[in-house]
């Protein structure tokens, strides 16, 4: 799901792509024109991103932000470039990591850092987690990254901090949970460029349609799923006006930023230590990857299940949601099988987004994802069995499953080459997120149902999907940071750029 604006945004994509045909007539006339004439044109290219702005791409889509002075406020919107020692040291250990000097030489294996996604006791398990994977697995730069977030949100005094505060995104009941952890991420960023710690308000939270209200502490807040955003805590977070998005708070020196200007103006904010660290593993990094890369860390360190969600997700994995799977043998037989925790090595996940996204993105027929997998498996046999695990809101794609041993008559496979499904019994409506939650009773059970399909997602290891859904980028993310999981293969059944260019 994506914020309101940017169907606005999808609509001038591909309005866009019409004006790019147009632009090359006017390319080709001007380049006559160059040749032809006795005048000069001078084109003008940035060689150099400019790390704090915008990067390069989409800039034509930039809304015209009133600068603070003609809005008569003190108030800017940029950030300036300030280190402190948690940089410094976060950029220290990048250098020792690209010399190769460092490394855990004892991994914890696959399955047992997958059981510990669900057997989550406290915060530290979690970095934990990330720390026992093989680095060559993980997102570049990832054990460091988690390392410094948790740093810079948890602190060893809380007496003397400046905490910017987080609000309920307007009308952010029509977002799905992907959309609203990369809105909450733009606002770490800023928290981060500004040594300010992100906690959430608490009469009115980030996507708080997706919790019930339990009573305790955490309120409606993603708090109550997930790992605390911090370990401080702020007398503030309680009293925020509902039309004032976010608020600078505590000690330290007044921030004379203002934030949404600043969101507004960067549609896509990336901490430049973040920038400065990438460019030492890949110079040419480009913003899109940038973008990508720091939304994926953010979303590792905010949804962090807590010990709560985790023991759920564990009940819920191996017995109180019934795991189903069905097997035709090799004489077209089908029948019940069960599906085994974890999931077996070599499994394929396949998340169909269809639902609400219509308006959005073109659906892709379930069908294009299965015949994606049967030729990636068909290519791999010592790699790959032909299972997969299903997830998806369209109860429609289930049925079709149950039908479905094979799509294409490959005989080749290093299995019988029909398919072994696994899929949990959830409810599921075709419909949007918010649908479903006033649906199906307690909001936090559900949300932890669809986590459960997240985290089964990324127990597998060959990945079907199309990255234009962000629930797609979530398991990508996931599987990226959590687990190492990130050279193994994602197939894009949509268009192949579909994870560059979006988001608010
Ligand atoms: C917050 O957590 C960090 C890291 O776990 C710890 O070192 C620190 O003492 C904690 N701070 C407070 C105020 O509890
Ligand atoms: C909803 O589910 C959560 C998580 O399992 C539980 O803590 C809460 O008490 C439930 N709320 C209601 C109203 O049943």
């Amino acid at each position: 799901m994506l914020f309101p604006k940017d169907q606005e945004r999808m609509a001038f994509r591909y309005r866009r792509s019409r004006v790019v045909y147009q632009c090359g007539y006017v390319l080709l006339a001007l380049a006559l024109w160059h040749f032809c004439s006795p005048y000069q044109i001078v084109l003008q290219s940035r060689s150099q991103p400019d790390p704090t702005s915008d990067t390069s791409i989409d800039i034509a889509t930039d809304s015209p932000v009133q600068s603070a002075d003609s809005i008569g406020e003190k108030v800017k919107d940029t950030i300036d470039k300030n280190y402190g020692p948690l940089e410094q040291s976060y950029l220290a250990q990048i250098s020792t990591v690209n010399s190769g000097s460092v490394g855990a030489n004892i991994y914890r294996s696959r399955d047992e850092s997958i059981k510990l996604v669900y057997g989550i006791t406290k915060s530290a398990d979690w970095l934990d987690l990330v720390e026992s994977q093989d680095d060559h697995g993980l997102m570049a730069l990832t054990k460091a990254t988690q390392r410094y977030l948790h740093g810079k949100q948890n602190p060893t005094d809380c007496s003397r901090q400046r905490y910017l505060i987080l609000n309920k995104f307007p009308g952010d009941d029509a977002f799905g949970l992907g959309a609203i952890v990369q809105r909450i991420a733009d606002y770490l960023s800023v928290a981060l460029q500004t040594n300010s710690i992100l906690l959430y308000a608490m009469d009115s939270s980030p996507g708080e349609h997706f919790i019930s209200n339990s009573g305790g502490a955490c309120g409606r807040s993603f708090d109550c799923i997930f790992e605390r955003l911090s370990n401080c805590s702020s007398k503030d977070q309680r009293g925020i006006k509902s039309d004032v998005q976010s608020i600078f708070t505590g000690d330290g020196e007044v921030v004379d930023v203002d934030v949404e200007a600043y969101l507004a103006k960067n549609r896509w904010p990336v901490p430049p230590v973040f920038e400065e660290a990438l460019k030492t593993v890949q110079e040419d990094v480009t913003g899109e990857m940038l973008k990508y890369w720091w939304r994926a860390q953010a979303a590792a360190y905010i949804m962090r299940f807590n010990s709560g969600a985790s023991r759920r997700l564990r009940e819920m994995r191996v017995g109180e949601v019934k795991q189903r799977g069905i097997r035709w043998d090799v004489n077209g037989e089908p029948k019940d099988v069960d599906m085994p925790f974890p999931m077996p090595e070599g499994t394929v996940s396949i998340h169909v987004r269809h639902g609400d996204k219509g308006s959005e993105m073109r659906l892709v027929p379930f069908n294009d994802y299965v015949v994606r997998a049967e030729k990636f498996v068909a290519e791999n046999p010592l790699g790959t069995w032909k299972r997969a695990f299903l997830s998806t809101e369209d109860p429609n794609v289930i049925e079709q499953m149950k039908t479905m041993p094979r799509i294409t008559p490959f005989s080749y496979s290093g299995s019988n080459s029909r398919w072994t499904w696994y899929w949990s019994d959830i409810p599921r409506l075709n419909t949007g997120p918010e649908t479903q939650l006033k649906e199906f009773g307690n909001r936090t059970e559900l949300t932890i149902k669809w986590l459960l399909q997240l985290t089964m997602a990324i127990e597998c290891d060959i990945f079907v999907g199309t990255r234009g859904s962000g629930w797609n980028r979530l398991i990508d993310s996931l599987r990226c940071t959590w687990l190492a999981s990130c050279k193994q293969p994602f197939l894009e059944v949509g268009f192949e750029n579909d994870w560059a260019g979006y988001g608010p």
